[in-house]
């Protein structure tokens, strides 16, 4: 095949990127979009201060319009995010407890309804571990409110208010299978499976750079969580530099994901360098011209 979304499709995969809504006008954004990508992901525009600015007071237009676009377009829509510490209204950071759980439960129903049906996976949570060697819960105000049950009643109240869509934790630096960070995830994740917590999906950001390199057991991270009966998910790929060895890396990432058949897709953090939320640098799959670069090509060869 020869555009990124039909050859992930003739492998079961899908192929997705982030999509900005305030760029959907410029036209070599949108052609670029359309013709090689066959899921969606909002950028910004599902996040809990776009949807829910003040209490209660849903927004939806915004991420309508990358629905219904994917919609139009036959493309898959994943769900980014319910129950983050990040791009929180301060509303909500200034509950108490009880307020806390029934203002979480009460955005997962609403903005789950909305999408019902809609969206293939939802990171129900995103980031709920600190980075570095403890393993630890990040202390977010969730996690400091409502203590380490926050996650599993995500969950719960995202089974049922939308029975159908796959749901997904969503972190990043979870991808060498040797740092605390991972074991820490791997452990919740199989604790939920021992427990009935629903949980179908593990995402992986995958934000690389050369701090933080494509470790060379990825395989075996995303088998390992695999065999807990959950999918895996490449889910906000990028990987600072460029040329050959750039391209190299993709390449890798796209085998470890297809060398896993629990892997379902990969989702790259962008369409092109151009808008690329690391600005100082070049991650992404197409520059800032929207030329195809070499880790391009390096990803379709692999697929
Ligand atoms: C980023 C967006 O790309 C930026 O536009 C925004 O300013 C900040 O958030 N992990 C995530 C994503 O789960 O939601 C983040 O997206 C990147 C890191």
């Amino acid at each position: 095949a020869s555009t990124l979304g039909a050859a992930a499709a003739e492998k079961g995969r899908y192929f997705g990127t982030a999509i900005a809504a305030n760029r959907m006008g410029e036209s070599d954004y949108m052609s670029v979009l359309n013709r090689e990508f066959n899921s969606l992901t909002a950028e910004n525009e599902m996040k809990w201060d776009a949807l829910e600015p003040s209490r209660n007071s849903f927004n939806f237009a915004t991420a309508d319009r990358i629905a219904n676009h994917a919609r139009s377009q036959g493309m898959k829509l994943r769900g980014h995010t319910l129950v983050w510490h990040s791009q929180l209204p301060s509303w909500v950071t200034n509950l108490s407890a009880n307020d806390l759980r029934s203002a979480m439960n009460n955005h997962i129903n609403r903005v789950m309804g909305q999408y019902k049906g809609q969206v293939h996976s939802w990171d129900v949570v995103n980031e709920a571990f600190e980075d570095g060697s403890s393993g630890a819960r990040r202390n977010s105000v969730f996690q400091q409110r409502l203590g380490n049950g926050y996650i599993e009643e995500a969950f719960r109240t995202a089974r049922a208010a939308d029975p159908n869509a796959k749901l997904c934790y969503n972190d990043y630096n979870t991808d060498n299978w040797s740092h605390a960070k991972t074991q820490a995830v791997y452990n919740m994740v199989k604790d939920f499976k021992s427990r009935g917590v629903p949980i179908d999906c593990v995402g992986f950001q995958a934000h690389f750079n050369s701090g933080n390199p494509v470790p060379s057991n990825y395989h075996t991270t995303l088998q390992n969580f695999a065999d807990l009966g959950v999918d895996v998910q490449i889910t906000e790929l990028d990987i600072a530099g460029s040329g050959s060895s750039q391209a190299e890396q993709y390449r890798g990432i796209t085998q470890a994901c297809l060398a896993v058949s629990r892997c379902t897709g990969i989702t790259v953090w962008g369409v092109t360098d151009k808008y690329s939320w690391r600005s100082s640098d070049t991650p992404l799959l197409f520059d800032g011209n929207y030329n195809k670069k070499p880790a391009y090509t390096a990803v379709l060869e692999a697929l």
